[in-house]
């Protein structure tokens, strides 16, 4: 049942005729969700990356600091779309201007490469 709850957003568009567009639909969503690029922190196919690295200083000691953008190829549709309307302060933007049909469009974008990568 749970696994059911999980996998349905991948059913609810696949219908044929606009199986194909609703994928590059994502794809262009995803590059260009109106504000900073998922891809830009995510990478190209959301395996994650690396954002950026820096030092700090405790009692002359440098500690290599990084900050990493996780794979988010695994997700569960809830824990993504709850991420997107996060209130926490994260390096992350929040996008909570994004509608139902366009997040399901990236995560099945998204769901989409990491089949193809596995
Ligand atoms: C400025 C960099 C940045 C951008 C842009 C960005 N993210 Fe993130 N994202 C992060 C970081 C850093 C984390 C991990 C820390 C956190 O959860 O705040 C994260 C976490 C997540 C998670 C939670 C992963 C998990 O394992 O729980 C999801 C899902 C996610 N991002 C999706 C997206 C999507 C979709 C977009 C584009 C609409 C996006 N992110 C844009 C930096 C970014």
């Amino acid at each position: 049942m749970r696994l059911i709850l999980l996998i349905w957003p991948l059913f609810l568009f696949a219908k044929e005729d606009w199986f194909i567009t609703k994928l590059e639909y994502g794809k262009m969503l995803y590059n260009n969700p109106r504000g900073i690029s998922c891809a830009k922190c995510h990478g190209k196919y959301a395996q994650g990356k690396i954002i950026s690295k820096y030092y700090i200083k405790i009692k002359n000691r440098k500690i290599l600091k990084i900050i990493k953008a996780p794979n988010i190829q695994n997700v569960s549709y809830e824990q993504f779309k709850k991420k997107l309307f996060h209130k926490k302060l994260s390096v992350m933007p929040k996008y909570d201007y994004l509608t139902n049909q366009e997040i399901n469009a990236i995560y099945m974008y998204i769901q989409s490469i990491s089949r193809k990568e596995k």
